[in-house]
């Protein structure tokens, strides 16, 4: 730790304080699985810098005084655009898991999306929030499998699903492949066991024991068909093309979520910050659109709104939050991202997502 990084979560002033926190309280190899980006981490590292070059091109003389980050998804509203991005195995981070995490989104009243990678069993997650709960979910070789868990999960109460389409294979990480990164001792993912099946994961590669949860044959055609599994609204995760977004609509999913993994999946991939906008225009009114992707300030929401986003999600830093203070810590990253959001809004001269988006490219434009 560098002398100047806080030591507790109450010294921690923004979300690269408490990354430094949980980069000394998270077990090493969990750290690196965490950090990781495929092969030379050109996307992961890109990700973080291409929002930066997006200058705003703040309003001067604006009446700041009433402004909201409000934001309607699928019906519900909440108070800022920003939810927690599905991120698999939230006990190695803390022992509360993903029910710190839901617990904290529940008291900022924002959305979650549970990893179908989760460590908690879905039911418990969705206990532990009133807020909106989505669910990730890899549509696995066994469809049966697939259908019944999505069953299972809109029978819970999850609120819509996120099919990932950036995931026919895994990745490549060479921090996992050199630390010979194994899932932990008495860590469970527990969604993914079927009857009949081994209990529990523990001491087992990610890739190989749950390689039938992935399939390299999907197409839009079972993006379809997931889709009349359930009643609830289907979004498709890990897109960056426009025509990519408009086949994900005509295949009846009722949102889009341009994302590349958070680096994790082909490294080489454009950062989102970069693609964003064509995909929004692709998606023309015809569903939300959500994006990740090294989302780290306020500035940064302030920014995809501008592009044509409805909302944004962060993976990393709720990791960091569960890692510096478990249900504390996420709280602590969810409130610093939003105070951040209002108070960029307030020095950029704007009152409302509305506003940011209909201002769009003239607020944040790319240096020239
Ligand atoms: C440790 C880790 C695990 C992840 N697990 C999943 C997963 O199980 N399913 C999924 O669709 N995306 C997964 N993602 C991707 C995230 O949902 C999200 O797209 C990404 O983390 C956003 O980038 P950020 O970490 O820079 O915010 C994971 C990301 C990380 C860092």
């Amino acid at each position: 730790m560098s002398p100047h990084s806080p030591s507790s979560l109450s010294s921690a002033v923004s979300l690269a304080d408490l990354a430094a926190i949980a980069a000394t309280t998270i077990e090493r190899t969990a750290w690196d699985y965490y950090r990781s980006g495929a092969w030379d981490e050109t996307t992961l590292a890109r990700s973080e810098a291409a929002w930066r070059e997006l200058e705003i091109h703040y309003r001067g003389m604006v009446d700041v005084s009433q402004r909201s980050g409000r934001t309607a998804l699928f019906g519900r509203t909440v108070p800022c655009p920003l939810m927690a991005a599905p991120t698999a195995m939230q006990r190695m981070a803390h022992p509360d898991g993903e029910c710190a995490t839901a617990r904290a989104c529940s008291a900022a009243g924002l959305p979650m999306c549970l990893s179908s990678l989760a460590t908690t069993a879905l039911e418990e997650v969705r206990a532990a929030t009133t807020a909106p709960l989505w669910m990730q979910v890899y549509i696995a070789q066994d469809r049966g499998f697939t259908r019944s868990l999505v069953q299972r999960a809109e029978a819970a109460g999850i609120e819509a699903f996120a099919v990932t389409a950036d995931t026919p294979v895994w990745g490549v990480r060479e921090r996992d492949m050199r630390n010979g990164f194994r899932v932990p001792d008495g860590m469970r993912i527990v969604n993914l066991e079927r009857p009949g099946g081994p209990t529990g994961h523990s001491g087992v590669g990610i890739g190989g024991a749950l390689s039938w949860t992935i399939d390299a044959t999907l197409t839009w055609r079972d993006v379809e068909q997931l889709a009349s599994w359930t009643s609830r609204p289907v979004v498709v995760k890990g897109l960056c093309r426009p025509d990519d977004v408009r086949a994900a609509f005509d295949a009846g999913a009722r949102g889009v979520w341009i994302s590349n993994h958070g680096g994790r999946q082909l490294d080489g991939a454009p950062a989102t910050a970069d693609v964003l906008a064509a995909c929004a225009s692709a998606a023309a009114g015809r569903g939300p659109v959500v994006v990740d992707g090294g989302i780290r300030r306020g500035t940064d929401i302030l920014r995809a709104i501008a592009l044509g986003a409805d909302a944004v999600a962060v993976g990393r830093p709720i990791l960091w939050g569960l890692g510096a203070g478990g249900e504390a810590g996420v709280a602590r990253a969810l409130e610093m991202l939003r105070g951040e959001f209002e108070l960029a809004m307030a020095l950029a001269g704007v009152r409302s997502t509305d506003e940011i988006r209909t201002l769009g490219p003239d607020l944040v434009r790319r240096r020239t």
